[in-house]
């Protein structure tokens, strides 16, 4: 990334994985962070709902106690906030490269698309907390609900999303598929009913081709 002129702000850059859960994004995660890190001067990993201790609290709860949809929208937004300010912002400030396991995409598939939430009031939450920031690149793992029930069956016990029913899921992805309609500019499709090799390469090549996953 070239240094910022005197007197400009650092500008860093803002990349999101995001797909249903057992798509393999988190271990995609993983090797895409160890490329950059090779590449920019500074990497952020982090995640949401959680990435500070106050919203780490909220994602237990969000994760283990049942809870009402709108709750569910109100906790992942405050630790949305908690997030942005004490990680992402200073993180894009200093010119870093945040690379964040969901975001706002997430609550539009999970609340909105599998819970049934009001995606206008989504709307409204999305722009109160977020005063128009938004990701610069966002990944998309996609695949068949039914596939990612297999992956998952063969690898954890399931927390509370995850033990959602497979038309659940079917709704979370068509409710991707609408927000990756809505962002074509930042949004990656990467096939994700592949061999993990081949899932990879896309995965590198949608790095390389970003602004900020450019060498030093
Ligand atoms: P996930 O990111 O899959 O982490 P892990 O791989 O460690 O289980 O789990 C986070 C869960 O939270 C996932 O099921 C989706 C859900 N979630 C929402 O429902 N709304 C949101 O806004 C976010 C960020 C996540």
């Amino acid at each position: 990334m070239n240094p910022a002129a005197p007197g400009t702000p650092a500008r860093g850059r803002f990349l999101t994985f995001e797909g249903i859960d057992g798509a393999g994004k988190s271990s995609h995660l993983e090797a895409a962070a160890a490329w950059l890190r090779e590449r920019v001067p500074e990497v952020v990993v982090t995640r949401e709902p959680g990435g500070t201790p106050l919203a780490e609290l909220l994602r237990e709860a969000v994760l283990q106690r049942p809870m009402d949809a709108l709750t569910e929208v109100l906790l992942v937004f405050a630790a949305r906030r908690d997030h942005l300010q004490q990680v992402i912002e200073p993180a894009l400030a200093r010119g870093a490269v945040v690379l964040c396991d969901r975001f706002t995409d997430a609550t539009f598939a999970y609340q909105g698309g599998g819970r049934g939430c009001d995606t206008a009031q989504l709307v409204q939450l999305e722009s109160w907390v977020q005063q128009g920031r938004q990701p610069d690149l966002t990944l998309w793992f996609d695949l068949p609900a039914a596939v990612a029930a297999a992956r998952r069956a063969a690898v954890r016990a399931p927390d509370r999303f995850e033990a959602q029913d497979e038309a659940f899921f079917e709704r979370v992805r068509a409710g991707y598929a609408a927000r990756a309609g809505q962002w074509p500019q930042r949004f990656v499709r990467i096939d994700s009913d592949r061999p993990a090799v081949a899932v990879r390469a896309d995965v590198l090549e949608a790095l390389a081709a970003h602004p900020g996953a450019r060498s030093r």
